[in-house]
């Protein structure tokens, strides 16, 4: 289909059951389109790479894309809670038993809808969130020993996935997707969490949702209705406060650590030929702030924001993991095939060996009874994407992203070679040396993976910042940290507050009553 073409029908797929009409001009301005796609596409390939996978959801932490998800039959899931039995309101769910069991040791809170209902929130969190400035002050609410919940699956059920660091309460991003985009709310503070999620589970309800998988450090849902899709197997009583049982700071980064490269054990699975993304989208994703290049959704127009929604809105009630083409497995053979090579030849090696690992890497492209010819660089591009056959509007999008990434990959590794062969860089010709091309293709891609540790010793673990945890230096350059180590972190140098935040008098917490 001709790109122009294909426009055209973008835009008309994603006109549909729009929730607010738009005039004509809007129409044609706020439409996703090839054009935009392209012009994200890095960011639409790291989007997809990352994907639930804690690693590149934290370096890039602001979430701007959505995938609706099911979570299979069967699946079990962790609650914390002041009480044995399962909540009647809505509350959060883990994907793993110690992000549960983080929830037990807390302060119970009495929250609405009914006084009687009560929650724990974790010290951790409230030591954060600025309600308990000061340690000798007892938090407000009851702290005592609460209950380890533990449900399954009975039917599967459906997500709506925001990726990033979702369930970060950072005034800084990670917050921008639910709050400014699905609840056109311009004003809500980030830790107005209780508000958050009645909005959100408003929207689950005309969407036909059990609610929304988000991250933090580890993987969490929003769970609209306790009594619905769900069986209580169990609730274990945990030990008094004062026997001291709580989780060390390494212990749970371990758990953490080990879904950086993905969820594992099939629990969920992702729509990514209904992908949404801002991405997708003519928007400015500038951000205001000058120490972060990550995007945000401060400069997007309310009619740009709403029309996005609308066309989530409209895709996510035919949306089918089981259909979807599996983009993430099409991304990862482009960056494995890739992002070790990059990174050597970044390094600058001898040229010898850059010359070797390019030509490993491009020569089989080349048809050598027509060396000249300028459709190597294509062949090179297209070779990840022929296996697939793009269907819907989305598919047509990222596929657009993926051809553009893998273009720029492969025209970089060309013109390096040339230089190369040509012994230009001597001769003054290429005034860029090859090392220097490789590292402003990398600086361009901004893969995650580049930042990541490498194996650590058995007693530490490689470190980033995850909400609710870290300095902007564990942000910034993540590395190996042991016990002592991660245990210095405090409020006042918290990443997620950005540690230069003037101490805040003590506040009513998010969803107390007042
Ligand atoms: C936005 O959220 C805040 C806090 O949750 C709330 O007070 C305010 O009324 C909301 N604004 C709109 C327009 O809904
Ligand atoms: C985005 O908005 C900001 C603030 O209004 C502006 O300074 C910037 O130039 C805009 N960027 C684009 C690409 O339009
Ligand atoms: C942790 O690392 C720091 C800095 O390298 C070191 O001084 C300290 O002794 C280590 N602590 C443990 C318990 O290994």
């Amino acid at each position: 289909m001709a790109l122009i073409q294909l426009f055209i029908w973008i835009q008309l797929v994603f006109a549909q059951a729009p929730q607010r009409v738009l005039s004509p001009v809007e129409e044609s301005t706020h439409g996703a389109s090839i054009e935009s796609a392209s012009a994200n596409a890095a960011s639409i390939f790291n989007a997809i790479h990352s994907s639930m996978r804690q690693w590149g959801s934290s370096i890039q932490h602001n979430g701007m894309s959505f995938f609706p998800a099911v979570v299979p039959k069967g699946t079990v899931l962790y609650h914390g809670d002041c009480n044995p039995i399962p909540p009647t309101h809505v509350d959060w769910l883990a994907f793993e038993i110690r992000h549960a069991e983080l929830f037990t040791n807390g302060v119970c809170l009495s929250i609405p809808p009914s006084s009687e209902d009560s929650r724990h929130r974790s010290i951790w969190e409230l030591q954060l969130e600025g309600g308990w400035d000061d340690p000798k002050r007892p938090p407000p609410g009851v702290r005592r020993a609460g209950n380890l919940q533990i449900y399954q699956a009975n039917r599967p059920l459906k997500f709506l996935y925001v990726d990033g660091m979702g369930a970060a309460k950072s005034d800084f991003g990670p917050m921008d997707a639910q709050d400014r985009l699905l609840s056109l709310n311009f004003t809500r503070p980030a830790w107005a969490e209780w508000e958050r999620v009645k909005d959100l589970c408003q929207l689950a309800a005309g969407w036909k949702l059990d609610g929304f998988i988000r991250m933090e450090a580890g993987f969490e849902i929003i769970k609209c209705d306790f009594s619905d899709g769900m069986d209580l197997l169990s609730a274990r009583k945990r030990p008094p406060l004062e026997s001291g049982g709580g989780l060390s700071l390494l212990e749970y980064m371990r758990d953490v650590s080990s879904r950086y490269n993905g969820i594992d054990g099939s629990r969920v699975f992702l729509d990514y030929s209904s992908m949404v993304s801002a991405y997708f989208y003519p928007t400015n994703l500038s951000n205001s702030d000058l120490d972060s290049d990550l995007p945000r959704l401060l400069f997007s127009t309310p009619a740009q924001l709403s029309r996005i929604r609308s066309d989530l809105g409209a895709l996510i009630l035919k949306a089918d993991p089981y259909t979807s083409i599996d983009w993430q497995g099409v991304v990862d053979m482009i960056s494995k095939e890739y992002s070790l090579r990059l990174q050597h030849m970044a390094t600058d090696p001898p040229h010898v060996e850059i010359l070797t690992t390019v030509n490993e890497l491009v020569n089989l492209y080349v048809d050598y009874d027509d060396l000249d010819s300028p459709d190597h660089i294509e062949v090179c591009s297209q070779h990840y994407l022929h296996a697939v056959q793009p269907s819907t509007a989305q598919d047509h999008l990222i596929h657009a992203a993926l051809s553009t990434v893998t273009h720029k990959i492969c025209s970089t590794l060309f013109s390096v070679r040339k230089i190369l062969f040509d012994g230009g860089e001597k001769s003054g010709v290429h005034p860029t040396s090859p090392a220097e091309l490789i590292r402003s293709l990398m600086a361009w891609l901004d893969w995650p993976e580049w930042k990541f540790c490498g194996q650590c010793p058995v007693d530490e673990v490689c470190f980033v910042a995850v909400f609710p945890f870290g300095t902007a230096e564990d942000h910034f350059h993540p590395r190996c940290k042991n016990k002592t180590e991660l245990e210095e972190f405090g409020r006042e140098t918290n990443y997620w507050r950005r540690g230069r935040l003037p101490r805040l008098k003590p506040k009513p917490l998010a969803g107390e009553v007042v």
